[in-house]
């Protein structure tokens, strides 16, 4: 009978006969070893044949029985024939294709502090049917769902899951034969307890095989970059670390798994990337995780971050801390403009600026000191992505509100807690300006009919939305809406209300004209003036204007009339408005203080007979 290990085969017989063409060996390592065992007193007694059949023949036990050792650390897929070869982009792979069951084992690269190599950052197990199992980074696990793994084994979907303080195995049955799938976030190992197949497909199987292997369609993850060299790394020390993996106590396992991919791996990883966020060890420990089942039992956790890292974050090393740092080609977008954050978006009546977590902490900076020109003004930080979110509006949170050429301009800054009362400060100051600006308000003309019971215009000027009624009532009180069923008679008093909806009074109406006419173009004549520059018509004393300028409405009444004429025609009523920006609270309109002047905006009302 045969034993076997990774490529060493015990083999218990008096006599072996291989046949085999050289075709069919080439590239297969055979160690033949006979032992002595109390099991097999023939060897010791000289390979005298004693038993009755002596021949067998090793062509089928060879080409199947290399069992399966398949290691990915870092960027290296190490197959299961011992080759290696390395994936420099951040895609996702087919690790192990098994054409007859439908399993497939998968993994998704992701770059970390540089943007030019690449970790396995979660690994899937994909059955053609049911949900799909991801081992992600932080021993975390997702079936459809984060699951909550403990040292007992779960079942999910025929898999059985258990995670320790290394890392997550997830076991499953090919075929009645057992599989197990490793991860503990920077290296995933597949042991094949079954000889290798050659329905298998993937990296594993044959890790030169990596653009066939290569599943994401989108091909921006193929995308290379090239960072500057790291002048901190010692090339001399690294090869020499590596380099361990050949002595003592390796070099005792070095016929049961060789180490010279993992010492290439190594190698042509640390001399690239610094050794940090744990991966000092990492490519010592995949080759010892390669010899556990023989040998050793490694205890030595992996980082983990307290926090589940978003996606553009990966669990490394911030000042001393393991904690979520940035993905090298997601922080480039802002450390190469030297910002944290933004850009700032105006929408509505808000502006807002989101700062980035990571780079936050990166840069020693804790969000909680943060805050608005208002200290109550706090960012709120979201707890999936660790974005720092901060927004205000233009009359909150000690907003700045100037008028410049045409524009109004809304400033705010993220400015430090002041620590005078604090006894110690670990911050760094901050302070990053942010602002709105958009045209000052500007309206458009617009005719409407009676027949709708107020009219209403919006201006969209930027981001910012302003809408502006004017509404027609027949009391004082602004209780009796005029609509088109209400008749007014001659003389009958009725009041006009104009008003820009906005909750913030940092804006107010100013009406500069008003007049009617019977035809609908406002510039037709007859005309007939009831404001003018503001004021009341002196020579018609029914007018009385009230709160011109004052807020975000105003009002003014007048004592209905008719155009003479033959046939009594339309009366249309129309209003030349501004919105200003208040200033010291009063955008009051005296002869003393003028207001700037903005666009005008006109708003009509038409009476039908
Ligand atoms: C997984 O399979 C291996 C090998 O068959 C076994 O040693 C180990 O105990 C199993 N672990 C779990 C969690 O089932
Ligand atoms: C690099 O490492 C080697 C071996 O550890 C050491 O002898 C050498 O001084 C180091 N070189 C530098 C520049 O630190
Ligand atoms: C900021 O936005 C949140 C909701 O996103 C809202 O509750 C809060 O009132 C806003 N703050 C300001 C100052 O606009
Ligand atoms: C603003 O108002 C304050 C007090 O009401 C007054 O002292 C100040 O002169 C005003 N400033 C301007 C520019 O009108």
């Amino acid at each position: 009978y045969v034993t076997a290990t990774n490529r060493n085969y015990i083999i218990d017989f008096n006599y072996i006969y291989l046949t085999s063409s050289t075709e069919q060996f080439a590239g297969v390592h055979l160690f033949i070893s006979l032992q002595k065992t109390t099991q097999s007193p023939l060897v010791a007694a000289g390979l005298s044949c004693g038993l009755q059949r002596c021949f067998f023949s090793l062509i089928a036990s060879i080409s199947c029985s290399v069992k399966g050792l398949c290691t990915v650390t870092g960027p290296t897929v190490i197959d299961f024939r011992g080759q290696m070869n390395s994936v420099s982009d951040r895609c996702e792979y087919t690790l192990l294709q098994d054409q007859s069951t439908g399993l497939s084992l998968k993994a998704n690269f992701m770059e970390r502090r540089r943007r030019d190599v690449s970790f396995v950052d979660s690994v899937t197990l994909d059955f053609s049917q049911g949900d799909d199992i991801q081992l992600l980074q932080g021993h975390r696990v997702l079936v459809s769902s984060p699951v909550i793994l403990s040292g007992s084994v779960q079942t999910f979907n025929g898999v059985g899951l258990s995670k320790d303080q290394t890392g997550v195995t997830a076991n499953i049955s090919l075929n009645g034969s057992p599989v197990s799938l490793f991860f503990d976030g920077t290296t995933a190992q597949i042991y094949m307890d079954v000889p290798v197949s050659y329905t298998f497909t993937g990296m594993c199987a044959d890790s030169s095989s990596s653009s066939s292997s290569r599943l994401s369609s989108d091909s921006s993850c193929q995308q290379q970059y090239v960072d500057p060299a790291d002048d901190t790394i010692n090339i001399t020390a690294v090869i020499e670390k590596c380099n361990i993996l050949k002595s003592a106590p390796f070099s005792s396992c070095n016929i049961h798994v060789d180490p010279e991919s993992y010492i290439i791996a190594c190698t042509e990883t640390l001399c690239k990337y610094p050794a940090v966020d744990g991966l000092r060890c990492q490519f010592l420990e995949a080759y010892a995780k390669a010899l556990t089942h023989l040998f050793f039992s490694t205890d030595h956790p992996e980082p983990i971050c307290q926090d589940k890292c978003s996606d553009h974050e990966f669990c490394g090393d911030i000042h001393g801390n393991t904690d979520c740092r940035c993905r090298a080609i997601y922080a480039s977008e802002y450390t190469g403009q030297n910002r944290l954050g933004g850009p700032t978006v105006c929408k509505d009546n808000t502006a807002s600026l989101t700062l980035v977590g990571c780079l936050l902490k990166e840069n020693g900076i804790d969000y909680t000191h943060l805050h608005l020109n208002d200290k109550n003004c706090k960012g709120v930080m979201d707890p999936e992505s660790h974005m720092l979110k901060f927004n205000f509006s233009s009359d909150s949170c000690g907003t700045d509100i100037m008028t410049k050429n045409s524009q109004v301009i809304f400033t705010n800054a993220v400015v430090t807690r002041n620590s005078s009362s604090d006894l110690i400060s670990r911050q760094d100051k901050v302070f990053i300006e942010f602002s709105c600006s958009h045209p000052t308000p500007e309206l458009q003309n617009g005719a409407f009919k009676i027949i709708d019971n107020w009219i209403m215009i919006f201006l969209e000027s930027g981001e910012w939305h302003y809408s502006l009624t004017m509404k027609a009532y027949s009391d004082a009180a602004q209780t009796q809406l005029l609509g088109s069923n209400s008749d007014v008679r001659l003389n009958q008093k009725i009041w006009i209300v104009l008003e820009t909806k906005r909750n913030e009074e940092v804006v107010s109406v100013v009406t500069d004209f008003c007049w009617a006419t019977s035809g609908n173009s406002p510039s037709s004549s007859p005309r007939y003036d009831l404001i003018t520059d503001g004021c009341a018509n002196p020579a018609d004393r029914t007018v009385h204007v009230m709160g011109n300028g004052q807020g975000t409405s105003n009002s003014f009444s007048f004592n209905m009339f008719e155009f003479s004429g033959k046939e009594p025609s339309e009366v249309y009523l129309h209003c030349q408005l501004q919105l200003c920006v208040k200033k010291n609270n009063s955008c009051e309109r005296r002869r003393s203080l003028r207001y700037r002047r903005g666009a005008p905006a006109l708003i009509s009302m038409v009476w039908t007979p």
